[in-house]
């Protein structure tokens, strides 16, 4: 089945082709990045400007790159939620547009079970059942997916996700925008062990994250000054240290408490190469193999839209035409 997927629930405009929920034909993502920097953060209302003006011209080349036409395509998937409503609502007008022009059915499809599904676009994919842990900028969840598919919740945080807490800090620390990507830069040769930060709800599937910013700001009150240029690597590698122990310890306690033999490991936050490495080591010690999809399928994009999408629309699944944008749905059942 050859299906388009489409995502536009943050700053990032993307389409893709994919064909049969496995191979990628095309990947197309248009960042807005360079636009909410000087903001520090993503600003809703311009985020659905800038999906609206791109939109067709990143579709027209996922088409274009995957060397095919629309009237070749068999389905549509697009996000439907969670995200920012404005920005959802591009891409669910889009793509509800453009299936009922080529008579086609489309999917509204959860933005988590899309990172999920950046798994089964791996060259050897993992084998239900697993553990997933979905980390970004706005969640961090555990989920336990039983052997008929069905997922269940184990965790989720309780205050800030994993991507917010890289992102809080990088704007404490003045380093830049997005958070995670500038500290994992930035924290390359430094002293992980320097500073200690809390490592919070040590006993439970649950996370908070927020303790850890306010334990970098005592430490900034407590110099009285901001941190030096020298300090920063250190710091850096502190501060994500502490997020990758409870993320890495979590979860494979997670996949030890289910007695899960597989766990994958998605969303922006697990393109970070020392949470990659640390989960990568945990996972080969208690005897459990670990999925992390490419970097640039843990970060947004539609090509997991399109491998979430793709089974259901194979099952005859379509979405209504009144489906509407759902800005928080931690569940993930697409309709
Ligand atoms: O999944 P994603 O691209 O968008 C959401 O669904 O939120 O995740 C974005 C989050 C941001 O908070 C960003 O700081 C974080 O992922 N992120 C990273 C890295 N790259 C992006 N966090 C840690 N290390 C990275 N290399
Ligand atoms: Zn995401």
């Amino acid at each position: 089945m050859l299906v388009l997927g489409i995502e536009s629930s943050c700053d990032e405009t993307a389409a893709a082709v994919v064909f049969d929920g496995r191979r990628i034909l095309s990947n197309v993502v248009a960042s807005q990045i360079s636009i909410h920097s000087k903001y520090g953060g993503v600003v809703p209302e311009i985020a659905s400007r800038k999906h609206i003006e791109a939109i067709s011209a990143v579709t027209c080349q996922a088409l274009e790159d995957a060397n095919t036409t629309p009237s070749e395509l068999q389905g549509i998937s697009v996000t439907m939620g969670p995200g920012l409503v404005g920005s959802l609502l591009v891409g669910l007008s889009f793509a509800k547009g453009l299936a009922l022009g080529l008579d086609i059915p489309f999917l509204g499809v959860n933005h988590l079970e899309g990172h999920v599904a950046a798994s089964y676009l791996m060259d050897d994919p993992p084998e239900l059942p697993y553990v997933a842990l979905v980390v970004s900028g706005g969640h961090s969840n555990i989920y336990l997916f039983k052997k008929d598919g069905r997922h269940i919740m184990l965790g989720q945080t309780k205050d800030d996700a994993a991507g917010e807490a890289f992102d809080k800090a990088a704007r404490l620390l003045n380093i830049g925008y997005p958070g995670g990507a500038v500290i994992e830069r930035l924290s390359r040769g430094g002293d992980h062990n320097r500073w200690k930060f809390p490592r919070a709800m040590k006993a439970s599937l649950d996370f908070s994250f927020s303790g850890l910013k306010t334990a970098l700001v005592a430490e900034i009150n407590k110099m009285g000054r901001p941190f030096a240029d020298e300090e920063i690597p250190d710091v850096a590698a502190s501060y994500q240290e502490a997020i990758v122990d409870v993320l890495v310890e979590k979860t494979i306690k997670a996949a030890q408490d289910y007695r899960i033999g597989n766990v994958v490991v998605c969303g922006g936050v697990a393109s970070n190469g020392r949470l990659r490495e640390r989960f990568y080591q945990a996972a080969e010690y208690v005897g459990i193999r670990v999925f992390i999809p490419l970097a640039f399928l843990c970060t947004d994009n539609a090509a997991m839209i399109a491998a979430a999408g793709n089974s259901h629309l194979e099952n005859g699944t379509k979405g209504s035409w009144n489906l509407n944008a759902v800005s928080r749905w931690p569940r993930m059942d697409s309709e």
